[in-house]
């Protein structure tokens, strides 16, 4: 089982992260393994570094979504894949949708073609679900004090990019679930564990 969040900055991945693993742990009794996108490896997180560096100054999307997909690269042949093969379930704040939103939609590279770098990219590593916490840009700014060179775009930007999540989905609704991010926290949760338990009681591994 492979759980992924998905959202603009500032929707409230990673508590519902955090919350879901609170629940697979001591609920469900499943061993859970934990990445971060991008990073989660050595290579993926000196990427990171680079790309969230103000000191790079204005990277082309052509350039953020190679680093971006060798990270996630890197991360699917030396974390996930060998986690799920453990019979771990996964857990991602941010997968491929990302770049497929950002660079793809927002960037301007195109939905299509981020897809297909993406299935180079992961080859086989496919999410159980998607998550995506969808939530006016202007609420979810709300919660940034700092922002770092991914976070210091324009609104017009932020705003493409919760289109480009909602395209998505309508497009995989089988893969994806979109939740309103304005939900209390613990409602958000409540929703998402209906959708896990349903795939726990499926007897998904
Ligand atoms: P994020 O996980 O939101 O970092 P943090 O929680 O530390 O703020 O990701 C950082 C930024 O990178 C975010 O603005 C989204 C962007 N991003 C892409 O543009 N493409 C991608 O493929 C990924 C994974 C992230």
């Amino acid at each position: 089982m492979f759980y992924v969040f998905e959202g603009g900055d500032g929707v409230g991945k990673s508590t519902q992260l955090g919350l879901l693993k609170r629940y697979l742990e001591v609920e469900a009794g499943r061993r859970v393994y934990i990445v971060r996108e991008p990073g989660g490896t050595d290579l993926g997180e000196r990427l990171r570094e680079i790309l969230l560096a103000p000191e790079s100054g204005d990277l082309s999307p052509q350039v953020e979504v190679f680093l971006f997909m060798a990270a996630r690269a890197h991360l699917c042949e030396k974390e996930i894949r060998p986690a799920l093969r453990r019979g771990r379930v996964v857990l991602a704040d941010r997968f491929l949708w990302s770049s497929v939103v950002y660079q793809g939609v927002a960037g301007g590279l195109g939905l299509d073609e981020v897809l297909r770098l993406g299935a180079i990219a992961t080859s086989d590593v496919r999410p159980t679900r998607i998550f995506v916490l969808d939530l006016d840009p202007d609420l979810a700014f709300g919660r940034f004090r700092d922002r770092d060179r991914m976070e210091s775009r324009p609104a017009e930007f932020h705003r493409r990019v919760r289109d480009g999540y909602l395209a998505l989905a309508r497009r995989f609704p089988a893969e994806s679930l979109v939740l309103d991010g304005s939900l209390p926290a613990e409602e958000l949760h409540e929703l998402v564990v209906q959708s896990v338990r349903r795939d726990l009681e499926g007897g998904a591994t």
